[in-house]
């Protein structure tokens, strides 16, 4: 007999999981019963107008957790026991009913998911298809150290490989603690003990460990307009209700900060996130008259501190904190590659007993070798070496992408240039917006990138958005930047947009 059951092609769902949850359904409510015959998959499949294959691994995955089972040369049937134990689950109402339509609704969203449903993984889905990937924030994969990598891991496996078998400091390895508050003091101006620090799986960790500790219903978030994305998602799902704060040529506008009171503001003063200004000092230190007055905690990410091109890097929002109001988040994922999921988080003093406590209870601290390893590649000096060889090499990659900018495009208008793994490009007149560009650009196997794409988050409409592309540079060589510039300005010129392609000034150029 055929099934009530129906699939949909624009359904977010495979064909697949839409016939599996709907037959799944069915024995959960009931409507299918023990015993009862299932088509065979070549009925289902005519009946449905889907594959064959599709009713097959629907039926697999409906086999494999025990919804049905098959008896060979006879047929498909519902499982007995599981018949029991969904139909009892039904009678006390825990299950989802079909849609009265006959198709399956999607389930409730969890509480707190709205905003970070919304927010996209950092991993790119058309790197593998593409040609130059000017995505954000990946290091270069050729200067990972990993001759000097090995050496360690094989070194703290012979010595100390007992620590695999226990439970370590949730609070992170003591000595990776220390080397971190040995590199903070000459490299951001921090002054900091070990046992404020807590080891973490990266800035995104940290956010969530903050969030935790800070933000309830209500608490207001002050933060940067245009911002990352990632945090902002954070701290909204845990209830914080966005402030934001324009952001100019010096970072964020203090002069508009709101007047609210136990507030949590972050930014990311080194090199603002996306549009790439550095927070100056007359504005650092107006920002932390500010936390004073209105009792608020100010959330410092310095993601990419690391790499700062024209002149000596500022002293950190932390390192100029009197009153214990900064909590600074620090990341090896640009300096070092964020494959190590591998940060900390420097915290006040009152903080880092309940913050030590929490890192317990959410997992009981991170993964004992890679934090083993970067200590020892800290501790004997590697770490500078691999900091200063990367300067240079970024260095180079951010001229070559300024001069490739120049050379098919004209004078250029960027931001953000003189820190960090990324640049904010303004296009030129005449050419198409933002997300317009990344979709003919993408087309053509060149990845550039509008802002809500490479995880900047916007409140309102923003002119930065539409005119702006945010291009990494720092996993390409020199001669793929020139290359996917000299694509894009190839891509652009074939279809110009609406207006003379001669206002553009594109020139066109063979690329090697
Ligand atoms: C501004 C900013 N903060 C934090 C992060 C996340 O870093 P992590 O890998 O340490 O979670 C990123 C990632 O690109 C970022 O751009």
């Amino acid at each position: 007999m055929p099934l009530p059951i129906a699939v949909s092609e624009t359904a977010k769902s495979t064909l697949q999981n839409q016939v599996f949850e709907q037959i799944r359904l069915m024995i959960v409510k009931g409507q299918l019963k023990a015993g009862d015959p299932l088509p065979g998959t070549r009925e289902l499949s005519m009946q449905m107008g889907i594959s064959r294959n599709t009713a097959l691994l629907a039926y697999e995955r409906l086999i494999s957790e025990g919804y049905i089972y098959t008896k060979p040369q006879v047929g498909t049937f519902v499982s007995e026991m599981l018949y029991e134990k969904v139909v009892s689950a039904s009678a006390n109402g825990d299950v989802e009913t079909p849609a009265a339509n006959g198709t399956v609704s999607d389930p409730p969203p969890p509480a707190r998911s709205r905003q970070f449903l919304q927010t996209h993984s950092l991993r790119n889905p058309h790197t593998d298809r593409l040609t130059a990937d000017f995505w954000i924030g990946r290091p270069d994969p050729a200067s990972f150290p990993v001759k000097v990598w090995s050496r360690h891991i094989w070194r703290q496996l012979q010595r100390s490989h007992a620590s695999l078998t226990e439970y370590n400091d949730p609070q992170g390895l003591e000595k990776l603690r220390v080397a971190i508050s040995d590199h903070l003091g000459p490299a951001r101006g921090i002054v900091v003990d070990a046992d404020q620090i807590v080891i973490v799986s990266g800035c995104q960790d940290g956010f969530n460990l903050i969030a935790r500790l800070l933000v309830e219903t209500g608490t207001p978030l002050v933060i940067e307009n245009p911002c990352y994305q990632g945090a902002a998602y954070v701290f909204e799902s845990f209830g914080a209700v966005p402030h934001p704060v324009p952001v100019d040529e010096c970072g964020l506008d203090v002069s508009q900060l709101p007047d609210v009171s136990r507030a949590v503001a972050y930014l990311t003063p080194s090199h603002q996130y996306p549009m790439g200004a550095t927070l100056s000092l007359p504005r650092r230190l107006e920002l932390l008259a500010w936390a004073d007055t209105c009792d608020a905690y100010i959330v410092e990410d310095d993601y990419d501190s690391d790499f700062r091109f024209n002149g000596a890097p500022l002293t950190a929002v932390k390192g100029l904190d009197r009153s214990d109001r900064v909590i600074y988040t620090g990341t090896f994922s640009k300096c070092m590659g964020p494959g190590l999921r591998l940060g900390y988080v420097v915290l006040p003093k009152t903080l880092v007993e309940p913050a030590r406590r929490l890192k317990a209870l959410m997992n009981n601290g991170q993964s004992w070798l890679e934090q083993s390893v970067m200590a020892d590649f800290m501790l004997d000096g590697g770490f500078r070496r691999h900091l200063r060889r990367m300067r240079r090499t970024y260095l180079a990659r951010r001229d070559a992408l300024l001069a490739a900018l120049e050379t098919n495009f004209g004078k250029c208008h960027v931001r953000g240039a003189d820190a960090g793994m990324h640049l904010i490009w303004r296009i030129p007149p005449g050419f198409p917006e933002a997300e317009e560009i990344e979709k003919r650009a993408l087309r053509d196997g060149v990845g550039v990138y509008a802002m809500s794409t490479g995880a900047a988050r916007q409140f309102g409409s923003l002119e930065e958005s539409r005119r702006y592309l945010v291009l990494g540079y720092a996993a390409m060589t020199p001669k793929q930047i020139d290359n996917g510039i000299s694509r894009l300005a190839k891509t652009l010129s074939r279809e110009p947009c609406r207006s003379a392609a001669a206002e553009t000034g594109v020139q066109q150029r063979t690329s090697p």
